[in-house]
């Protein structure tokens, strides 16, 4: 492990674009459970109900969907970044991070220190909430607030369409800026880190190969095995928060001592 540590941070130092490209399992350790991981959202919930489609549809799907996504905000509202995410705001004070491409719609990245211009949220945010015909934006507790006072299913004040939290569901277009933007950075990255993703969604999951077929090398941390391994440059089955913890260190010494 300890050469793996030092050949990434090495890597890291060496390099000059470097884009980390995170998943949920970048926040378990901050007490938010990721999707796939035994005990994860989708054992406790269908994903079926997510789907879009299904939010559009009928006022029941809605309210069920506002039922499992407050049950989900609580755990995320409360809590605070990990190690790994303080590692990744530290690596860009350090002037060591061309982006970050994030998966997650917990915002800790803001709560750790990143920059608004360093975080591409592919899949948007939990923290505000959006309406479905005006696109008007809330502040994500203002409708919570609602919720707890006895409202089913919040409807926006201007215009009467239903209000949804701002994230991507299953079935629903994927922000066209933040797409663009992430597959412009992942091509021009010369080191690739992928931190805690299974890396089985779409379009999401094509960013690591699109970097290393150009050129970039790529790392993959993560605690179980992924499907993109076999191609890595570097793989470390582990847990993000002291990995990346140690690999801040490295990186510290070895731009003290050039
Ligand atoms: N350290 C390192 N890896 C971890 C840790 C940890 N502390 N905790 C979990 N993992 C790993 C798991 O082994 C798993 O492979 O993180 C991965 C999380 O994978 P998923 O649960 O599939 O999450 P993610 O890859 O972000 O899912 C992608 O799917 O459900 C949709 O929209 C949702 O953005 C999400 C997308």
């Amino acid at each position: 492990m300890k050469e793996q540590l030092e050949q990434i941070s090495q890597w890291i130092i060496s390099s000059r674009r470097i884009v980390i490209f995170v998943g949920a399992g970048l926040s378990t350790e901050s007490g938010i459970p990721d999707f796939r991981s035994p005990g994860g959202v989708w054992d406790r919930y269908d994903p079926e109900d997510f789907y879009f489609q299904n939010f559009v549809s009928s006022e029941a799907s809605r309210e069920k969907y506002w039922q499992m996504a407050t049950e989900m905000y609580e755990p995320m509202k409360k809590a605070r970044p990990n190690l790994a995410h303080l590692a990744i705001a530290e690596m860009e004070r350090l002037g060591k991070l061309d982006c970050v491409v994030t998966q997650n719609i917990d915002g800790l990245h803001f709560k750790a220190g990143n920059s608004e211009d360093k975080v591409i949220q592919l899949h948007g945010t939990a923290m505000v909430v959006s309406c479905l015909t005006c696109g008007k934006r809330y502040d994500r507790d203002e409708i919570q607030e609602r919720l707890r006072k006895g409202v089913k299913v919040p409807y926006c004040d201007t215009c009467g369409g239903p209000l949804k939290p701002a994230t991507i569901s299953f079935g629903q277009s994927m922000p066209e800026r933040e797409t663009q933007e992430a597959y412009h950075r992942s091509s021009l990255s010369d080191l690739f880190i992928v931190i805690g993703s299974s890396l089985v969604v779409q379009p999401a999951a094509s960013m690591p190969l699109l970097a290393k077929r150009n050129g970039a090398k790529l790392v993959i941390i993560n605690r179980d095995p992924t499907p993109y391994d076999d191609m890595a440059d570097l793989v470390i089955h582990g847990q993000a928060g002291p990995i990346m913890d140690s690999i801040l260190k490295e990186i510290k010494k070895g731009m003290d001592n050039p």
